[in-house]
């Protein structure tokens, strides 16, 4: 039994090939774990094609990609399924759970009995459960660090984290919480010692935290001083504590996807060709923080496109965030907008930026606006005259 599970762990955690070569090891000491036709390559474990078979799952699909999965002698397909069916999935769902992530059928139900008791501390809830299962199968179904995952899970419910948003943190960094707690410790520490030294309130700090991980739980999976790096950078630049605090819970994964060297780029490449002095592109950056995140090439070529259909150096510093948008759709709104009989130069950009929806809101005022005299009920009616 234990050395069934021991094995399970190893397909879990190796590429195939290991783990081809661990089981021959295993069938050449003759514990018999794989089936081996009579020229030694793997038979497919019949049980386990039948049964998922019975689930409607595309075995194709599944030799295609996990073979490994169905040359496994030991295998768990309808207590698997039975476990899903139980959390309330229907069949299609539980056939593309197992199509997409084959290896939850190698886990014992003891292992999955457990898991589910984990996650139970952050998400009682069987239907939300099933939920992040669908999403993410493999966060729920790799099992062997329970130890880790559980007390991970002590320590952000004990920060105040609600259990939700914890949730979707381990759903999508399931690598984070299998390590010791020590780990998040230091990070968590960091991200709170950044928010002290800017000068925030103890009081917000929760709030604050809360909102960051829901922006950007990958923040997680980063080596802190990082972002203790570019919390410094910033604040040596010349942004104020309440300003990075906007940039940080405006620009998603913003803190942690970038690096000194290429904000400080993006910065001076910015200031250059906009030509500003540093309050200005401190104020440009504050209504457009996407600058600091973009390519260079990328910004160079939303800023010619703007330059070659007219709009002037003047314009982009006063709609900044005219740069968030491709140079497509940047063209299309343009024409758009044109074609209502909105003068770009003389009314500015502001109608064309924003999302879809908020570009959808503008340009449907300045529709009406022109329009609106055909429908004016105060018009004089010609029958009067
Ligand atoms: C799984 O369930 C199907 C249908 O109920 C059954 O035919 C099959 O024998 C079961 N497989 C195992 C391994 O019990
Ligand atoms: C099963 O998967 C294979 C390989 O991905 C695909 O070609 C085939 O169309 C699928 N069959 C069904 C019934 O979806
Ligand atoms: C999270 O996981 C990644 C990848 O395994 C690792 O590089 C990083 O240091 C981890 N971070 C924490 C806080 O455990």
């Amino acid at each position: 039994m234990f050395r069934v599970a021991t094995f399970s762990l190893c397909l879990f955690y190796k590429r195939q090939q290991i783990c081809l070569s661990f089981t021959r090891s295993f069938t050449k000491k003759s514990y018999g774990y794989r089936l081996l036709s009579s020229k030694g390559t793997e038979t497919e474990n019949a049980c386990t094609i039948d049964s998922l078979g019975n689930l409607e799952v595309n075995i194709s699909k599944v030799r295609q990609l996990k073979r490994w999965v169905l040359v496994n002698q030991v295998a768990y397909v309808n207590e698997t399924a039975e476990f899903l069916r139980e959390m309330g999935a229907d069949k299609t769902q539980i056939a593309s759970i197992l199509e997409r992530y084959p290896e939850a059928v190698l886990c014992t139900p003891t292992d999955v009995q457990l898991q589910r008791e984990i996650w139970q501390l952050v998400c009682s809830n069987k239907k939300e459960l099933l939920m992040i299962i669908e999403k993410f199968p493999s966060s729920f179904f790799t099992i062997g660090h329970s130890n880790n995952l559980k007390a991970n899970i002590e320590y952000f419910k004990e920060l105040g984290l609600n259990k939700k948003l914890i949730s979707k943190v381990i759903a999508s960094a399931p690598q984070n919480f299998s390590h010791p707690v020590e780990k998040n410790k230091e990070m968590i520490c960091t991200l709170t010692d950044s928010y002290m030294k800017l000068g925030g309130l103890r009081t917000n700090m929760r709030p604050w935290l809360q909102k960051l991980l829901s922006l950007d739980p990958f923040i997680l999976i980063k080596d802190p001083s990082i972002i203790k790096e570019n919390l410094i950078f910033l604040h040596v630049t010349g942004f104020t504590s309440t300003e990075i605090f906007g940039l940080l819970t405006k620009l998603k994964g913003f803190i942690s996807a970038l690096s000194v060297s290429s904000m400080a780029e993006n910065l001076a490449y910015t200031k250059k060709s906009l030509n500003c002095n540093d309050q200005t592109i401190k104020d440009i950056i504050l209504k457009c923080p996407a600058i600091l995140s973009l390519p260079i090439p990328v910004l160079m070529e939303r800023l010619q496109g703007l330059l070659n259909s007219g709009i002037t150096l003047g314009q982009i510093k006063q709609t900044p965030a005219i740069l968030e948008l491709t140079s497509q759709i940047v063209q299309f709104r343009i024409q758009k907008l044109v074609s209502s009989g909105y003068d770009i130069k003389k009314e500015g950009l502001g109608p064309l930026t924003g999302t879809k929806k908020d570009f959808e809101i503008s340009s449907g005022k300045i529709q009406l606006k022109k329009e609106r005299p055909i429908f004016n009920p105060v018009a004089p009616l010609k029958i009067d005259r």
